[in-house]
């Protein structure tokens, strides 16, 4: 049983494969938190709840004079507010008389088979032959009639709990929820450290390992999307936690618009960690009988360290997150047209483009920015998605063919959520978008954004994607989203429902995602959001990959793409090999390296192949070959090691890997930093069978997986800075 209650003890117990989840009722019908972490037997954990008489904790009134029980210092489940505990709240609500007091108290519980619904968003669900039990406690408020329906489903192969809150009302008055976290998580003190993964436009996921300090410690966004500035992903790890050893919890947040999570150390060194929906910009007025449903947040616990964590949210995620067969087949290697011409191109650049890319092994052609409208830059056309004849004269269909004859697939770049000024879409609808009657507007690359609150736009979008993808055999699209939202006003919805407009544009393009996107699972869609802006589970629900950073430069792309392998697989990661100096920094990067690099995740090109020499077309071709034949597999279902950390190890960044079987392995170095008469250096390499020997492709030696793990490999002294290597390894 995954999902355990104990009448005597008033206990609940969730257990996965190899770790345990406790709460338990308290005597006043409070829900507390007893214990997270690796697996242990059903026993009575009460003792865990140590009481007090502390100075300033107010006692709730049902406590009579026992001084000692306080929820300032419980651990709880899911917080009440205005009750006595002063940490950060699960939930506040204002209730019809303007008071700010959520008492919730345990009403009841179901347990049952298979997963909760959760409607509106995405959320994991099981595969073909998984099975899990639910857990559903109600919490009520009994003066407001309030009620919080908490929601755990057990992924007991996987190691994860998955959980989300329903705010229903049922009461006769309206009540307003001004915040609604997703999870709350009460730990006891400990030496903690918490990492994160910050960043910015070009330069995504830098990895953050900060020790754990008495305050609130919060990331989140309130653009809109979930953000290129801060990723809906936080790891909580004991002090001495390394890659390959110690505990760590990993929250993760299936949701694309305003998020928050926080981690609150409190007076007695008491972590209390929240996630969900930002609270900044956000209330939802819940009529008599309705309710409001939090995106699902996902929660695992390893005790075999980073990697170990990292790997159970790469399976989750490859099996449990996104609903189109794409997800589990090869991708095609494709070429992108963006960086070979930007908004500079005609249909017989494009074509050349193409036929020359046929000569690197390229499967797939794609048409970025520019083809429709009035495109000519970005400061026009957004919103007109009629191919612009002038530039295209054989139309969508017309191009689509000839490109499919010369045996290539096609794929297209649309920006559904925004508009241009300078667009028939504005001029015919200026009230589409999200701008405040009688207050100016602020631009973003000179585009305003779509209000997606509003069904009629949303039903816009859905039939000019549905004519675009009728009227040409279209086998990718990459959808694209090009600004944080502003002026975040609704002219749909009244003054006292403002605060809903960021949660109802992303409820929105759900739908219209879902009308796109799954109904047509013969495209391969790829998220894109000025590359990373927009990379959480949700958009991966949607699209098996996502275009990870408009950051190109093979460099600077080993600590993106290693920052956003602590939570997502590489193969949900679209990476390139771009032209030399790089347009965004200017580095030189041999041709080589750059493949290593873009070969961490759905490999492709970013270069006008028109421009290449014979022989490195030639190179380009044995790029893709070697992609299909080593990496497709491995990337799809092997295990990712990180063998170096880019930001202690300045020397060089590797990584590899390795089949579930643990009979074949690829490992990838490039040198990032080259001094004279250099150290020699030797790689160790990981999850590999200890017992087993090794052979390198192409080399007559044989290793013990012992060896290769515990002494390594000699890092040729030779290689000059910016090279890389790359190789693999098999059973003998
Ligand atoms: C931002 C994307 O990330 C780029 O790859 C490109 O598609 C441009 N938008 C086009 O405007």
């Amino acid at each position: 049983m995954a999902i355990v209650y104990n009448e005597n003890s008033r206990t609940f117990l969730l257990h996965t494969k190899n770790t345990t989840y406790g709460m338990k009722i308290s005597r006043y019908g409070n829900l507390l938190h007893l214990y997270y972490g690796q697996r242990i037997p059903d026993e009575n954990l009460d003792y865990l709840i140590q009481l007090h008489d502390r100075g300033f904790s107010p006692n709730p009134n049902e406590a009579g004079n026992d001084r000692t029980f306080s929820l300032d210092f419980l651990n709880q489940e899911f917080s009440t507010d205005g009750k006595g505990d002063y940490r950060s709240p699960s939930i506040q609500v204002v209730n019809p008389d303007g008071s700010r007091i959520f008492s919730g108290k345990v009403k009841d519980h179901r347990i049952f088979p298979g997963k909760y619904t959760l409607s509106g968003m995405p959320s994991l669900s099981f595969q073909e032959g998984e099975a899990g039990e639910s857990l559903e406690i109600r919490l009520l408020d009994q003066e407001s009639q309030g009620e919080a329906v908490l929601c755990y489903c057990v992924f007991e192969d996987k190691d994860v709990i998955t959980r989300t809150v329903r705010f229903e009302n049922h009461s006769d008055k309206p009540l307003r929820l001004e915040r609604l976290m997703s999870m709350t998580l009460d730990l006891n003190a400990g030496a903690y450290d918490m990492i994160t993964f910050p960043g910015r436009h070009l330069m995504e996921r830098e990895f953050t390992r900060v020790p754990v300090t008495p305050g609130l410690h919060a990331v989140g966004s309130s653009r809109g999307a979930s953000s290129h500035q801060y990723n809906p992903f936080f790891i909580l790890c004991e002090k001495e936690t390394s890659e390959d050893q110690g505990l760590c919890y990993g929250v993760s947040l299936i949701y694309s618009g305003n998020f928050l999570m926080e981690l609150e150390q409190d007076q007695f060194h008491k972590l209390r960690l929240n996630a969900g929906i930002n609270p900044k910009d956000f209330s939802f007025l819940i009529g008599p009988g309705e309710s409001f449903q939090a995106p699902e947040a996902v929660l695992c616990c390893s005790g075999e360290g980073l990697t170990g964590l990292s790997h159970r949210f790469h399976d989750l995620f490859r099996e449990n997150l996104c609903r189109l067969p794409y997800v589990k087949k090869n991708r095609p290697v494709l070429i992108n047209s963006w960086e070979a011409a930007y908004f500079d191109f005609d249909e017989e650049k494009l074509l050349k483009i193409a036929g020359e890319a046929k000569k690197m092994g390229v499967e797939l052609f794609v048409m970025d920015d520019g083809w429709f409208g009035s495109r000519d830059s970005d400061n026009a056309g957004l919103g007109d998605w009629k191919v612009n004849l002038k530039k295209i004269p054989s139309g969508l269909s017309g191009l689509t063919e000839k490109i499919h004859a010369m045996g290539l697939q096609f794929g297209i770049w649309v920006e559904p959520e925004m508009v241009n000024e300078d667009s028939e879409l504005y001029r015919a609808h200026p009230d589409w978008c999200l701008k405040a009657a009688g207050r100016p507007m602020t631009r973003g690359r000179n585009q305003l954004v779509l209000d997606l609150s509003r069904q009629e736009v949303c039903d816009y979008i859905v039939s000019f994607m549905e004519e675009m993808l009728s009227e040409a055999k279209i086998d990718y699209v990459k959808w694209d989203m090009n600004r944080s939202l502003s002026d975040v006003w609704s002219g749909a919805l009244p003054a006292e429902r403002q605060g809903e407009v960021f949660h109802r544009y992303v409820l929105g393009l759900y739908r219209v995602l879902d009308q796109v996107v799954l109904s047509h699972p013969e495209v391969l869609f790829c998220g894109c959001c000025g590359g990373g802006g927009r990379f959480d589970p949700a958009m991966l629900y949607y699209h098996p990959q996502i275009w990870c950073s408009d950051n190109t430069d093979a460099v600077n792309r080993l600590k993106i793409q290693y920052g956003t392998s602590f939570a997502y697989p590489p193969c949900c990661l679209e990476a390139h090999v771009s032209t030399c100096p790089n347009h965004q920094t200017g580095r030189e990067v041999p041709l080589r390296t750059r493949e290593i690099v873009a070969q961490n995740g759905i490999f492709g090109f970013e270069l006008d192949s028109t421009k290449l020499s014979e022989e490195e077309k030639a190179q380009c071709m044995e790029q893709s070959e070697r992609y299909r034949r080593n990496n497709a597999k491995l990337i799809l279902s092997g295990d990712y090691y990180r063998l170096s950390n880019p930001y202690e190890n300045l020397y060089y960044n590797a990584w590899s890997y390795v089949s579930k079987e643990k009979d074949r392995a690829l490992v990838s170095l490039v040198i990032t930093e080259k001094e004279g008469n250099d150290a020699q250096r030797f790689l160790k390499l990981r999850g590999l069978k200890k017992e087993a020997f090794y052979q390198i492709e192409g080399r007559q030696d044989r290793f013990s997986g012992a060896l290769l793990m515990q002494a390594g490999l000699p890092i040729p002294c030779g290689l000059r800075q910016y090279e890389g290597i790359s190789f693999c390894l098999k059973e003998v």
